[in-house]
């Protein structure tokens, strides 16, 4: 029998906390024309004190197992797709562990940026597929507030603090990932980094004091760069799948820029109602982005068992990720799971 890993659970977290385009007004020289009309932006989350990358994880995955009707103990693995960890050992992966006490799971941390999310689908139902795992949740989290320089308005008006987290389980329902395309090109590394605090440049009072503990990023390059590699990638992951643009019913996209998205939309011409966007309430919240979205749209009931979803994304490495996906009849496996727990 052919396995599937289909999306069973899904749930996300944004901190209470937000930051207005207003608000930033006040804080340096930028205005809410601006960062509307470049980016799509209105407002973005940001963190309180005491919450962190993992405590925001652990917030969306309880709410995914829930929705899952699954229990924690039940999880073979947690893959956790950041670039802001809580530390850089133990892996944030291993707190939301313990926190939400998935005692059977292994558990690791991805980090390929804004594609982060993505690439843990496609990770998650490569262990499903081969038959290793019958049941991973996938985190995507951020807590980028605390690596911006809230004095550069080119990088602090972009980006906010969130998590999105999904279930996928085994099944023979013939769902859950099609086709997926991974890429990456390090070269273009310096365009979009966290230069200190690694190896190569260890924290010390001269690193703080060039500001290397922040995010770095040429904004513009990326933007051509993000629109050419979601455009080919998509292009080939539909033709993989065997599929066209028409039968794609929701994309969901990495949440950079309102403007990103067009552009990448008219040139796969995709009808544009077709693109979830939520950018405009959250700014680009990185590895969590694409987990919000799903999130999202399956919340609000637009993902129908047998529909087509295309991701895109795009991220720091350089790197870039599309995938489609076959909307799983969530109610029936849940429920055939519930019968008899211990068939598949
Ligand atoms: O997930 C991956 C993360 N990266 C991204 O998603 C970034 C992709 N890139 C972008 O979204 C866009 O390039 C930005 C939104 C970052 C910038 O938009 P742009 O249209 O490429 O603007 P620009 O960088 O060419 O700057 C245009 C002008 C500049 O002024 P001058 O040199 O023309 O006088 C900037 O100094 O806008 C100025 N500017 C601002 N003005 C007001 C830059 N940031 C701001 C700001 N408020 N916050």
């Amino acid at each position: 029998m052919p396995r599937h890993a289909a999306v069973t659970g899904w749930g996300h977290y944004a901190p209470e906390k937000v930051l207005t385009n207003r608000d930033l007004e006040g804080m340096l020289d930028t205005s809410d024309e601006w960062i509307r009309t470049r980016t799509g932006i209105c407002e973005r989350r940001i963190a309180a004190h005491d919450e962190t990358t993992s405590t925001m994880c652990a917030i969306a995955a309880q709410r995914a197992l829930d929705k899952a009707h699954m229990a924690a103990i039940d999880l073979d693995l947690i893959i956790c797709a950041t670039t802001t960890p809580d530390t850089l050992m133990p892996a944030t992966a291993c707190l939301v562990q313990d926190s939400i006490g998935a005692a059977n799971a292994g558990a690791f941390d991805l980090n390929t940026a804004c594609t982060g999310f993505v690439y843990g689908l496609v990770m998650a139902s490569q262990f499903i597929q081969s038959g290793a795992y019958d049941r991973v949740l996938v985190v995507g989290g951020e807590t980028l507030s605390r690596f911006l320089n809230w004095q550069d308005r080119t990088t602090c008006i972009l980006f906010g603090d969130g998590a999105g987290a999904v279930v996928l389980e085994a099944t023979e329902d013939e769902s859950g990932l099609l086709s997926f395309v991974l890429g990456s090109q390090g070269s273009g590394g310096p365009l979009l980094t966290i230069a200190g605090g690694g190896a190569a440049k260890p924290a010390s009072p001269e690193t703080v004091a060039a500001g290397d503990h922040y995010l770095y990023m040429r904004g513009n390059e990326i933007f051509k760069f993000a629109v050419r590699s979601m455009v080919q990638a998509a292009g080939e992951a539909l033709t993989k799948a065997g599929l066209t643009q028409e039968d794609v019913r929701v994309v969901v996209p990495h949440q950079a820029n309102v403007r990103i998205l067009r552009a990448t939309q008219e040139a796969l011409g995709l009808p544009w109602e077709s693109v979830f966007v939520n950018v405009d309430r959250y700014g680009n919240t990185s590895a969590a982005s694409v987990g919000i979205a799903l999130s999202e749209c399956a919340d609000l009931g637009m993902l129908r068992p047998g529909d087509n979803l295309l991701f895109i994304a795009f991220g720091g490495g350089l790197t870039w990720a599309s995938a489609v996906m076959r909307w799983a009849d969530v109610d029936a496996i849940v429920a055939a799971r519930e019968e008899s727990p211990n068939v598949i």
